[in-house]
């Protein structure tokens, strides 16, 4: 008889947040996976006295003493990341379950997405005997940036905050690793989900909905198994926390692809269009705007009016937002009166005061402070976004502090994006802003695109008044 299952967050804490891990198949070699694995978790930084390589025919690994089975290990153990070839899986997995070992993340592959699912439903079955969950098979492991955990064979750590990334393609996984580090994108978690034959993506979606260091979450998907149960839970869940996914299989090739890649049933496109608007997932078409929204939907408020002000240096730059905010559809409309006599102050006599503002190319520092806190500060303004071109006529390190005064002056609960074009610097201060916590991007495009993403997460949650 299976054992009583506890609440989902309570099972999958050990998946995440383990205080213990074994290595199942921790290899002595270093171009084995099992070794990989016991070398990330070091490297990453989880303490080495709770590393635990289980290797029948090893003494030590890595330095780090090393046991014939799990069931030798003197301590609890929390998660059990298995690299052992599949024909020996279920008898680690009975160890595990002897143990008393509360969860594991299969590596593994050989199972359902090669044809062998009764083995896969007989493996789950085992599982669930002993009241573990499973992770996998067919994964490239577990990422958790909080407990600085790197059970997986990912090249290392992405960069920690606060996006949970959840990805149905391992590589695409590994790939975005070192991605997430080049582009200084933080992430709570990455969990490759491989064949979800216990674990699925509602039952991510219910953990990363309760962990306080996710505020947003990131979906890369080919097709859900259990949809009906799926959306219900999107649907509960992205009324606390923004879940935004980028659904491959768009095309009939596409989708052909996905079919078999992972097994994922090529559902009509347009029945998940559907699915995904009414449970408040937003998606995505590319992996730069799933990461753009993550980031601006896990920092800033979502808005409350629909007014949006564009503020900018750059006549070109406000033009190309401003085709972009019809694509999202952004309201940008001329300020009443009072604020466009205000918007005067900050701009000479070439300026102009109709949506964008534009400050022109002789803007500074108090310029920009004073156009955006204005924005920030009046009550027309649903959410403003800040472009700027880097000029000679200052650095876009002043622009970016003048943008932060103004919003710490302004004390409003409106989202702001801000795009900042130009080269290293621009690069430099745009990092700058995102550690501050204001959503920064090369393209004025991305900006709009951004804030088109807070908007309709505002739809969805009934905050928009006109
Ligand atoms: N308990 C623990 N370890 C055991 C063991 C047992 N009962 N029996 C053997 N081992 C050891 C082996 O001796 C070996 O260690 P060694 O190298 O020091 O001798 C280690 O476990 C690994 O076993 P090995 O037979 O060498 O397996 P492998 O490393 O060649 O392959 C997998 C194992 C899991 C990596 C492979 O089967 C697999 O599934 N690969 C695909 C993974 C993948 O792509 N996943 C999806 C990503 S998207």
């Amino acid at each position: 008889m299976e054992k009583p299952r506890s609440s989902v967050v309570e099972q999958l804490r050990p998946l995440f947040r383990p205080r213990t891990v074994a290595v199942v198949g921790a290899s002595r070699k270093p171009e084995k996976i099992g070794y990989q694995v016991v070398r990330n978790l070091m490297e990453g930084g989880f303490p080495r006295d709770r590393i635990f390589p289980i290797n029948p025919y090893a003494d030590e690994i890595l330095g780090l003493k090393a046991y014939p089975s799990v069931k030798d290990v003197p301590e609890e153990v929390d998660l059990a990341v298995i690299c052992v070839p599949a024909r020996i899986v279920f008898d680690v997995v009975r160890d595990c379950g002897e143990k008393g070992v509360k969860a594991i993340a299969m590596i593994t592959a050989g199972f359902g997405e090669v044809g062998n699912v009764e083995e896969e439903r007989r493996l789950v079955e085992l599982v669930r005997s002993y009241g573990m969950r499973l992770l996998g098979p067919n994964i490239v492991g577990v990422c958790d940036t909080v407990n600085r955990m790197n059970a997986s064979f990912c090249q290392a750590l992405p960069p920690p905050g606060d996006i949970a990334f959840i990805t149905q393609s391992g590589a695409l996984g590994i790939a975005l690793v070192g991605w997430t580090i080049m582009e200084r994108i933080g992430l709570s978690d990455l969990v490759s989900v491989g064949n979800k034959a216990d674990v699925d993506d509602a039952d991510l979606l219910e953990f990363f909905a309760h962990d306080p260091h996710t505020r947003a979450i990131a979906l890369y998907i080919e097709g859900v198994k259990n949809g009906r149960r799926f959306f219900e839970t999107a649907r509960r869940v992205s009324k606390q926390k923004p879940i935004v996914a980028l659904k491959a299989g768009r095309s009939e090739r596409g989708a052909a692809a996905a079919a078999s890649h992972t097994g994922a049933l090529a559902g009509a496109d347009r029945i998940y269009d559907a699915a995904f608007q009414q449970s408040g997932i937003i998606r995505a078409y590319t992996i730069d705007q799933l990461f753009d929204w993550c980031i601006a939907l896990a920092s800033q408020p979502p808005p409350r009016k629909r007014p949006v002000v564009i503020v900018t240096n750059g006549g070109g730059a406000g033009v190309m937002a401003t085709d972009a905010c019809a694509d999202y559809g952004l309201a940008l409309e001329d300020p009443p009166d009072d604020l466009k006599n205000v918007f005067r102050q900050y701009m000479p006599p070439f300026g102009s005061t109709r949506n964008p503002i534009d400050l022109t190319g002789m803007a500074r520092r108090d310029e920009y402070y004073g156009a955006v806190l204005t924005a920030l500060q009046h009550s027309w303004v649903g959410a403003v976004i800040v472009l700027y071109c880097h000029t000679a006529i200052t650095t876009p390190r002043e622009v970016a502090d003048a943008i932060l005064d103004a919003i710490r002056q302004a004390k409003v609960d409106k989202p702001v994006t801000v795009s900042f074009i130009g080269g290293a610097e621009a690069d430099e201060a745009s990092d700058y802003l995102r550690q501050n916590r204001v959503p920064c991007y090369p393209t004025p495009e991305r900006a709009v695109a951004a804030m088109g993403a807070l908007y309709r997460r505002a739809e969805y949650l009934g905050l928009l008044r006109d």
